[in-house]
């Protein structure tokens, strides 16, 4: 066989703190990685903004990483993964960026007045699936357009655009303004029932249409690759997905019903529906991927700080992670419960009056006690979104997980423990980026349906090992510390 026949798919997942890329043979086997890191700006408390063509150059540097040593000619097809929810403004005649990034995390843009009100907020939640956040790109959107477009002159005649990150790539890679259904879905611009760009809520964050993207299936189709060296111009993007739902379509879980948890700086649950149903309050309807016509929805919970919290009591207590591993199992329980509500809740509480807090504290309380409070809130928080998830689609079989804190097996454990359910570890830690490389290969021919189904993927299975009244005992220790942490309930 020629060597350099195009036998790969080249996946590129652009994240928050760097973009990773993986080169994927036929058997869906990563064959090389490159790696490039991206900076965060905090200019002010509770903004958090990132450069945007710092982030163009993280993409170029990953991808010249990935194929040092290998034959660009290879590449049948690009897939790509994001980060979402981050938004910025750009010349549409230049490509030059007008501002920062601002970064999904950015608490910065106020809500107005009419945006406050309950019936407004009911409105926002019908149409677009999301509650009324500062995380989601409207409320950025709105702050972005208010300080640079006031009078929305330039980008009323779309001549400069708004965008997520996959729409600022695909904006470098292609020359055009087009974004990806399940990016789209988390802007809090358009209609999931309608999969369109809503003119109700463009009208209430005083967006104008033409500054927006096209829209587009997850699977395109996308104009041709142009620029990105050293691939060769016209290799074809056949996949462009939200870095969740691409972790969520790594792990094969293509059917509703399938739910998976992402451990990050903070933590994505997710699982596929069946129709847009009527959902816990505390979770969010997102269109998950689109292939063709076809819409898939899913039900998200976005937990705000599950590895921040780990970090934050890491350097108070001047620990590596690992490090701060090792000592919350030197005591493997305590009644120590921290509650990491740094700058509010999210999913599934959605408060942002709410405080981070440490309870039950004793004379006797140790350095151990508190690593451990860090390790289980992550646990704690999964458990309450899952339990979410449970109310509104029943009991869930199992719970797919991934992430870089999923590394530590006592969380996995006590993962399965609160939620009484089996938890199936990804050994894979690039599991967006495998997502845009199994949905780009499918695009290219390089496995079917059916082989897709089969692609290697290695897990490990935790199950439930404690005693129901014991599961009882400590979800009502953790709820009791959320309650105080909230503000007051009616
Ligand atoms: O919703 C935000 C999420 O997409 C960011 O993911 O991996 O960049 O932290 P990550």
């Amino acid at each position: 066989m020629d060597a350099s026949a195009p036998d790969c798919v080249l996946a590129i997942d652009q994240g928050t703190s760097g973009t990773k890329c993986l080169l994927v043979d036929g058997a869906g086997r990563i064959v090389a990685r490159g790696h490039a890191p991206l900076s965060e700006q905090h200019p002010q408390p509770g903004w958090v903004n990132q450069n945007p063509e710092e982030l163009w150059q993280s993409v170029q540097a990953a991808v010249r990483a990935c194929l040092q040593g290998q034959e660009p000619s290879r590449v049948r097809a690009v897939g790509l993964s994001t980060q979402r929810e981050s938004y910025l403004l750009w010349d549409r005649r230049g490509g030059q960026a007008i501002s920062p990034l601002i970064s999904w995390q950015d608490q910065r843009a106020p809500l107005s007045e009419e945006l406050r009100r309950p019936e407004t907020g009911q409105l926002v939640r019908s149409r677009s699936g999301l509650p009324l956040d500062p995380m989601f790109s409207a409320s950025k959107a709105a702050w972005l357009l208010d300080t640079y477009d006031p009078e929305r002159e330039r980008s009323g005649r779309g001549e400069w655009c708004l965008g997520t990150v996959d729409s600022w790539l695909l904006f470098r890679m292609t020359g055009e303004h087009l974004t990806e259904l399940g990016n789209a879905s988390r802007t809090q611009l358009l209609n999931v029932h309608t999969a369109e760009w809503d003119p109700e809520l463009l009208r209430l964050f005083r967006v104008p249409r033409a500054a927006l993207p096209e829209l587009r299936p997850s699977n395109g189709p996308f104009p041709a690759l142009r620029g990105l060296a050293p691939l060769p111009d016209g290799t074809p993007i056949r996949a462009v997905l939200g870095d969740s739902h691409a972790a969520l379509f790594a792990h094969g879980a293509f059917s509703p019903g399938a739910v998976k948890a992402t451990y990050g700086t903070g933590s994505s649950v997710m699982g596929l529906l069946h129709d847009a149903q009527q959902l816990d309050p505390g979770l969010c309807l997102t269109v998950a991927w689109s292939m063709g016509d076809q819409v898939q929805l899913a039900a998200e919970g976005n937990v705000r700080s599950t590895g921040a919290g780990l970090k934050w009591v890491a350097e108070l207590l001047g620990l590596s992670p690992a490090e701060l591993a090792a000592l919350a199992r030197t005591v493997g329980h305590s009644p120590v419960t921290l509650v990491p509500g740094f700058g509010g809740l999210g999913a599934p509480w959605w408060d942002e009056g709410a405080v981070g807090l440490i309870s039950n504290l004793t004379l006797g309380s140790t350095r151990a006690d508190l690593a451990f409070a860090a390790v289980d809130s992550i646990a704690q928080q999964v458990s309450d979104v899952v339990e979410a998830v449970n109310r509104s689609v029943g009991q869930i079989q199992v719970l797919y997980t991934d992430g870089g804190a999923t590394a530590n097996p006592d969380l996995m454990q006590r993962q399965a423990d609160l939620i009484d359910t089996a938890v199936l570890r990804s050994e894979n830690a690039e599991l967006s980026a495998l997502g845009a490389a199994h949905l780009a290969g499918l695009g290219a021919g390089l496995w079917d349906a059916q082989a897709l189904r089969d692609l290697p993927r290695e897990r490990q299975t935790f199950r439930p090992q404690i005693t129901a009244a014991e599961r009882l005992r400590l979800r009502r220790v953790w709820r009791e510390a959320v309650d105080r942490a909230r503000t007051p309930q009616p």
